[in-house]
C-alpha cells in the first residue's frame, strides 16, 4: 500500500478520534497474506481486461430502439435475472431525465434486491417520505460550512498523504497508486476515524466493492464493516466529536426525530461504494481525458481556471457508473411504448450524456472537449436521489488535479506503457491503468 502520513490528516488534528482508539480491528480478512486486496479490486472491477466501448451500440440503440425492451436471454450485470419481471432500458436525454426526476413513478425499491442486502435499508433504496425525512437528516452533514472545512484541510491532506508515497520516483500507475486510495483517506477522515484504523477500513472498503471477485468476503467485510460501526457511534453517543460526520448523523434532528444506529449504519456503509468508487474512477476518467488529449491538459495547467470545466466535461464524457435502475410503480409510456406497473427500468446516463440532439457540436459528442458549450449532464442522476455527495466529489477531483500538475511536474503517459491505458467497463467505467512518467 502507498505510504500513509496518517498523523498529516485533519482527522488527527481537528476531530478528537481518542475514544475509538480501543476498538478491537478485527483481522481474520488479513490472515491471508497471500491475497491482495488492491490486486482483487482490479482484477473483480475488469482493469485487468480487455478495452470495452460501449458507446458505438449506445448510439446505435439511441437512434433504432430508444425504449429497448430487453429480452430475457439478455439480462446481465446491472439488470435483474428475474425473468418474471418485464425490462425496458431507455438511451435518449429526455426519458433518461424523466425517469430521475420522476422518483413517485420511477421508484428506488430494486436496489433493496441488490445493494441493501449488503448494507441494509439506505436512502439509496428509499421513497417517498421516509426517503425525504432521510435526505434531510443526512443532508446535516454536508452542509457547504463543512465542505469549505473539508476543501481547506481535510482533502488536501489526504491528496498529498498519498502522493507523498511515489512523488519522488518519476513513475508509476496513478490508477493503483493514487486515485485508488485518496477518496477512501477523504472519506475516513470525514468520519473522522483515528489514524491506525485507516489501513483496516481501506482494506474493509475494497473488500465490499469487490463483491463482483469474491461475494463470500465482500459479505463477510460488510459484516466487520457493521459491527466496527455499532462501536463507532456507541462510542460517539457518549463521547460527542465536533465535526466528525458520525457525530453530525447522531446529532441531526428533524422536529424531534432523530437516527438511530440502524440507520445510520447503512448510510456509512454505503459511502465506500456511493463516495469513494464513483470518485476514483471519475478521477481517473479526468486525468486519462487530459492526458489523451495533451494540448487540452497543456491549457489547464497553464490557466488552472479551466479545472472546473474540464471536470464538468470529463463526467459527461465518460461517467463512472453508466446507468441507474428503478422500477415502475404504475404504468407508464413512453413515445408509444406501453411499462407495466412493477418493471425493472435501466436509464443510461452514459448514453444520455452523448445524446448529439442535447449537446453540441453534435458531431463531436464522442469527444472529450472542455471548451464545449456547457448543457447539464445526468452523471449525478437528477430529481429526489440526485447523488447528495457531487460538490464533495467535484472538490475532491479539482484538489487531486492541482495537486497532481503541482507535484508531478511534465506528467504524461510513459510511452514505454501507453497501450495498458484504456477506458474499460460496461456498468462501470474508469481507465484500466494510468501508467505515468514526470520529471522527478
Ligand atoms: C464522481 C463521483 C460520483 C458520482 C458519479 C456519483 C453518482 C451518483 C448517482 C448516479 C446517484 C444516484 C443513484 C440512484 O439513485 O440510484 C448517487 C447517489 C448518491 N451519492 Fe453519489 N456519486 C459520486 C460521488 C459521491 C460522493 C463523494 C458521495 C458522498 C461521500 C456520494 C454520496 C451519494 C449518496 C449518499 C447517494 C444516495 C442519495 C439518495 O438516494 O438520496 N456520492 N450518486
Amino acid at each position: 500500500m502507498a505510504t500513509t502520513a496518517s498523523s498529516t490528516t485533519a482527522t488527527a488534528t481537528e476531530v478528537d478520534s481518542t475514544p475509538l482508539r480501543d476498538i478491537h480491528l478485527d483481522d481474520s480478512l488479513d490472515r491471508d497474506s497471500d491475497f491482495d486486496v488492491f490486486e482483487a479490486f482490479e482484477v473483480a472491477s475488469g482493469s485487468r481486461g480487455d478495452r470495452i466501448d460501449p458507446y458505438p451500440e449506445f448510439h446505435r440503440r439511441r437512434r433504432e430502439v430508444p425504449i429497448y425492451h430487453v429480452p430475457p436471454g439478455e439480462r446481465q450485470g446491472y439488470l435483474s435475472r428475474d425473468q418474471e419481471r418485464e425490462q425496458f432500458i431507455v438511451y435518449r436525454y429526455e426519458e433518461v431525465n424523466r425517469v430521475c426526476q420522476d422518483s413517485e413513478t420511477f421508484d428506488s425499491s430494486h436496489h433493496a434486491e441488490g445493494i441493501g442486502l449488503l448494507f441494509g435499508h439506505s436512502v439509496l433504496e428509499m421513497n417517498g417520505d421516509e426517503h425525504h425525512l432521510h435526505r434531510r437528516l443526512i443532508q446535516h452533514a454536508f452542509k457547504r460550512k463543512d465542505l469549505a472545512g473539508w476543501k481547506a484541510k481535510l482533502i488536501p491532506e489526504a491528496v498529498n498523504a498519498v502522493l507523498d508515497g511515489f512523488v519522488d520516483r518519476g513513475s508509476a500507475n496513478l490508477t493503483e497508486e493514487f486515485t485508488l486510495r485518496y477518496p477512501v483517506r477523504v472519506i475516513e477522515g470525514m468520519m473522522g476515524l483515528p489514524p491506525e484504523h485507516v489501513d483496516w477500513y481501506h482494506r474493509r472498503a475494497i473488500e465490499v466493492i469487490s463483491i463482483m471477485g469474491s461475494v463470500e468476503r465482500a459479505l463477510r467485510a460488510a459484516e466487520l464493516l457493521k459491527e466496527y460501526f455499532e462501536q463507532v457511534i456507541e462510542i460517539r453517543r457518549s463521547h460527542p466529536g465536533k465535526g466528525d460526520l458520525i457525530s453530525m448523523l447522531i446529532e441531526a434532528d428533524a422536529n424531534g426525530r432523530k437516527l438511530r444506529n440502524d440507520e445510520i449504519i447503512p448510510f456509512l456503509m454505503l459511502l465506500a461504494p456511493a463516495g469513494a468508487e464513483t470518485t476514483y474512477r471519475a478521477t481517473g476518467t479526468l486525468l486519462y481525458a487530459l492526458l489523451a488529449n495533451r494540448e487540452q491538459f497543456d491549457a489547464v495547467v497553464k490557466d488552472r481556471s479551466l479545472i472546473p470545466k474540464a471536470i464538468e466535461e470529463s463526467l459527461r464524457w465518460d461517467p463512472p457508473l453508466t446507468a441507474l435502475g428503478r422500477r415502475t410503480s404504475r404504468d407508464v409510456e413512453f413515445d408509444g411504448v406501453k411499462i407495466p406497473t412493477g418493471a425493472g427500468i435501466s436509464a443510461c446516463l452514459a448514453s444520455a450524456n452523448r445524446d448529439p440532439s442535447v449537446f453540441s457540436p453534435a458531431e463531436t459528442v464522442d469527444e472529450f472537449d472542455l471548451f464545449r458549450p456547457r448543457h447539464p449532464h445526468l452523471t449525478f442522476a437528477g430529481g429526489a436521489h440526485v447523488c447528495l455527495g457531487q460538490l464533495l466529489a467535484k472538490s475532491e477531483m479539482e484538489i487531486a488535479l492541482n495537486l497532481v500538475i503541482d507535484r508531478l511536474p511534465n506528467l504524461r503517459f510513459d510511452p514505454a506503457q501507453r497501450e495498458q491505458c484504456f477506458m474499460t467497463g460496461e456498468v462501470w467505467r474508469s481507465p484500466s491503468q494510468l501508467q505515468v512518467i514526470w520529471d522527478a
